[in-house]
């Protein structure tokens, strides 16, 4: 009856059913797995977010495959504060950058054909490629303490075949919190030309680095050595999520680059999915960015360095972070990250993910949200702190 795309077990896991039981007892979770930035306690202007849906134009209907102009205006406006200029007419809008990915399966993919994806990395891949009927193939990040994380070249040539369309980036990465860098971006350049690949480049968290670096790319939304597509949206631009704004923003060698986005005008035609209010309310919206973004970076800058002072004489490391919503916690290995997982929760009250939920290669390590307010934020890492001591 159903299609073989959908290969998945619907049972919940023994971590999900304790999180069950928990809740049912009434217990308070310390949740270190929070990424909702709308229940993270900051503060956000409603009225003004609100106002902004409010406008009488999204009242008319006008289907625009790429979106409304002035929405794409918004968009190419926040590239332009950041340094880069972008045509608005290379803009699509998406519901989310999820949706963009698929668009961009779509695009690029026939059935079975492989795009390679980072590892560690972004856990809804495996889903939206294979509802796409795409392969993701993986190829590694490598860590170097404290140097931190960089592509792994040689996986990507032992992952490249005949069949691959495209290398996803996510810079920064979720959950390492790694950024591409100029010389890897002038390698995978090389690659595509080589292979006739696309790059496909989630930039979700761009504007959440902690620190400047000079070797980092700040963006690859004016990358015209290969056929590129940025994404993101205002999930994690304006930390709004629940308002389904995301874009795709394609460069690249004319005309190659000229086809993509015709062709994209089709599959975005087929849906239309964003939505009036929304469009009209983004240039609004967009000028609320600073005052957001400055409350969520001093959060997670706050508890990043909270966590490397704790965790510096403890038997713990914390991986280097450059940037994005999460901390990895590196555990003594006498537990599995099953077993640290489930013991945290049922003794302590506290919930993270474990490494594997986002493909690490080995074990044990633990993904800690960033974003929670300091009092839990530091709660939570002090009984895992403390559980290791006990250990
Ligand atoms: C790296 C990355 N890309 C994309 C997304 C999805 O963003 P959106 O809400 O725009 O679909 C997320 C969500 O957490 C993410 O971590």
């Amino acid at each position: 009856m159903f299609s073989s795309r959908f290969k998945w077990s619907l049972a919940s896991n023994r971590l999900a059913l304790l999180i069950e039981e928990k809740r049912r007892a009434g217990a308070r979770i310390f949740d270190l797995t929070e990424s909702n930035p709308t229940r993270a306690g900051f503060d956000y202007p409603t009225e003004e977010i609100l106002a902004a849906l409010a406008q009488a134009p999204a009242m008319l209907y006008e289907p625009a495959p790429r979106g409304l102009l002035a929405a794409r205006e918004a968009v190419a406006g926040y590239y332009a504060e950041r340094g880069f200029s972008v045509d608005p007419e290379r803009i699509h809008l998406t519901a989310s950058t999820s949706e963009a990915y698929s668009y961009l399966f779509k695009l690029l993919a026939d059935q079975g054909q492989s795009i390679l994806v980072p590892q560690p990395s972004y856990p809804l891949f495996e889903f939206l490629a294979a509802l796409e009927g795409v392969d993701p193939r993986p190829y590694q990040l490598n860590y170097v303490h404290p140097a931190g994380w960089q592509i792994d070249f040689d996986s990507i040539d032992a992952a490249i075949s005949n069949d691959t369309r495209a290398i996803i980036i996510v810079s920064p990465n979720n959950p390492t919190g790694s950024f591409v860098k100029v010389r890897e971006v002038e390698r995978l350049n090389a690659i595509c030309a080589k292979y006739d690949l696309a790059l496909v480049v989630d930039e979700v968290f761009g504007d959440y680095g902690f620190e400047a670096d000079d070797r980092r790319v700040a963006s690859l939304v004016t990358n015209d050595a290969a056929l590129t597509f940025v994404m993101s949206g205002l999930s994690k631009v304006l930390a709004l999520p629940q308002m389904k704004l995301g874009w795709i923003a394609t460069s690249g060698p004319a005309p190659l680059r000229d086809q993509a986005v015709e062709r994209l005008d089709l599959i975005a035609d087929t849906f239309l999915s964003v939505g009036a209010p929304a469009q009209h309310a983004a240039a609004r919206w967009s000028k609320l960015r600073t005052a957001l973004q400055r409350q969520i970076l001093n959060r997670t800058r706050d508890n990043l360095i909270w966590l490397e002072k704790t965790a510096e004489n403890s038997p713990c490391r914390l991986l280097r972070v450059e940037g994005g919503w999460y901390a990895t916690l590196e555990m003594p290995r006498h537990c599995s990250e099953e077993e640290w997982v489930l013991s945290l929760l049922e003794q302590d009250d506290v919930l993270a993910h474990p490494g594997y939920f986002f493909d690490f290669p080995r074990e044990a390590f633990l993904i800690l949200s960033l974003l929670p307010r300091a009092e839990t934020f530091r709660e939570a890492t002090g009984r895992i702190l403390a559980r290791v001591e006990r250990s």
